[in-house]
């Protein structure tokens, strides 16, 4: 009994069903990168050395943030970075994926109005260190702090802003280009248009419900085009870099087998990936929101077509746009066929399914991730990516991670630990096994930083944050040494 019950609560603190521990012994192939990643406005700090952004505006406003705070001070790698990029190189990585903020560059965000140096030469500093530790850097140059300026001309709701991203694409790649070996267009486009637009949980807070997401998908692929594009015509053949954008997507999985609810299940997919990834990789958006956006009406007769329709000009001038597919995966869903009750519910009542958390899955640090390891190997495989974008060329898992509430854990975060052992088999799997071309895996996050909405409430970090200390320590967890153990043996050796 007492041997029993020892198993019973190792089993709990471990908060794994014991199926997630099987462990396919392998390694990954000798070209595969290993990397860890930031955002400017969740680690920067150093707000008054730059223009206002939007996450600015949102985070003073009293009730976005759960906890009161703003990103002001984060972890202040605006003083930091050399910290960082020592932390970076004591996990043995490959590559630091960050990201640079708009309004550090541009106060304004438009170009014409002038550009900051000191900006500028805050990222020369931060990449001459990694090029110092021979670490390579992986940039993305929209994740979510979009200047204020720009947001009060409207926004990514506002076409024109595809030109000014351009430009500002122009500058990055211009004045950093020599030093990055892959630039990532905009992270998560998804939660910009669904989180900022649609429903209002992420900066700017907008609740343009029906029309939201639809919009702005269409401003930020010709964004995300336009930069493709300016990079492959005037700055390819000199820096050899490789441009793509970042993706999220959970796994949808089917409650049962039957058509109903796989079709809910491949739609749940489509809302979320293949309207950004089916323009991209093969050409306009998918037929099944093409068809139901366009058709479908309510029960007033109100025609909910709000998808903005492209040109065969446009379809060409998207379609190809990148060198890589970057993805974000975190967690799974269980989806099931539900017509929609709620017409006011555009978003949701266009896919007619409902998503949910198996109950028995464990929990985390955040309400809407439960680690599902498996899950991250059916995204990938035939399951999906493979199967629906076959001309994918390289995939990089460019975030995976797992929260903790710094009240329950502190530097032996047993939980992450096997998070990213789980996740990391089942990635091996998908390319061992599923023979899916994923080159490169990126845990988020280098160190506990500002989890957007959630201010400091989650924590994410392969480095404990004292956030109460002026110098911000950062103090390597036990899954920050795990996670060495494994880039230093490349996997799973037998
Ligand atoms: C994805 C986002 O890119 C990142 O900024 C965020 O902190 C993590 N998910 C965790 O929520």
């Amino acid at each position: 009994v007492i041997i029993l019950t020892l198993g019973m609560i190792v089993f709990m603190l471990n908060g794994l069903p014991s199926e997630y521990d099987k462990i396919y012994f392998d390694q990954f192939p000798a070209s595969f990168r290993f990397g860890i990643a930031t955002a400017s406005y969740q680690v920067e700090g150093g707000a008054s050395h730059r223009g206002k952004n939007i996450w600015d505006t949102f985070s003073h406003t009293p009730g976005n943030i759960e906890d009161g705070s703003t990103g002001d001070d984060a972890c202040d790698s605006f003083r930091n970075y050399e910290t960082d990029v020592k932390n970076v190189a004591a996990l043995g990585l490959d590559f630091y994926r960050f990201s640079i903020s708009w309004s550090r560059l541009i106060p304004t965000g438009v170009i014409s109005e002038g550009i900051s140096e000191a900006g500028l030469d805050y990222y020369h500093k931060l990449l001459n260190k990694l090029e110092e530790e021979k670490i390579e850097a992986m940039v993305t140059l929209y994740h979510w702090d979009l200047p204020q300026k720009l947001q009060d001309y409207g926004g990514w709701t506002n076409v024109s802003l595809a030109e000014r991203f351009q430009e500002y694409a122009d500058l990055c790649f211009k004045s950093f280009g020599p030093k990055v070996k892959r630039w990532i267009t905009f992270n998560e486009p998804r939660e910009t248009s669904l989180g900022g637009y649609e429903i209002g949980y992420m900066a700017p807070g907008y609740k343009l419900h029906g029309t939201g997401t639809y919009n702005t998908s269409y401003t930020i692929l010709r964004a995300h085009a336009a930069a493709y594009r300016l990079y492959a015509e005037r700055y390819r053949n000199l820096q050899f870099g490789e441009v793509g954008i970042t993706l999220n997507c959970d796994w949808a999985q089917p409650v049962d087998n039957s058509v109903a609810n796989r079709d809910a299940a491949d739609r749940f997919l489509q809302w979320y990936i293949g309207i950004w990834a089916h323009p991209i990789l093969l050409g306009d958006y998918p037929s099944v929101i093409k068809e139901t956006v366009k058709t479908k009406t309510n029960a007033k007769g109100f025609r909910k077509s709000r998808l903005p329709e492209f040109s065969q000009d446009e379809v060409d001038y998207i379609k190809g746009t990148f060198d890589f597919l970057g993805l974000n995966s975190y967690t799974t869903r269980m989806v099931q066929f539900k017509q929609c009750q709620d017409e006011e519910d555009h978003y949701n009542c266009d896919q007619d399914l409902k998503a949910f958390a198996d109950p028995t899955w464990p929990t985390s640090g955040s309400s809407w991730l439960r680690p599902v390891p498996w899950g991250i190997r059916k995204l990938l495989s035939q399951r999906w990516i493979k199967h629906q974008y076959p001309n994918y060329r390289e995939i990089i898992v460019t975030e995976n991670g797992v929260s903790d509430r710094p009240e329950s854990v502190t530097l032996c975060d047993q939980p992450r630990v096997n998070f990213f052992q789980n996740y990391l088999n089942n990635v091996l799997m998908a390319i061992r096994i599923d023979e899916v071309n994923v080159v490169g895996y990126t845990a988020w996050s280098l160190m506990d930083n500002f989890e957007w909405a959630h201010g400091y409430t989650e924590r994410f970090g392969l480095f404990w944050t004292s956030f109460d200390r002026p110098d911000k320590l950062r103090t390597m967890k036990s899954s920050g040494l795990f996670y060495k153990k494994i880039v230093e043996a490349r996997g799973f050796p037998n």
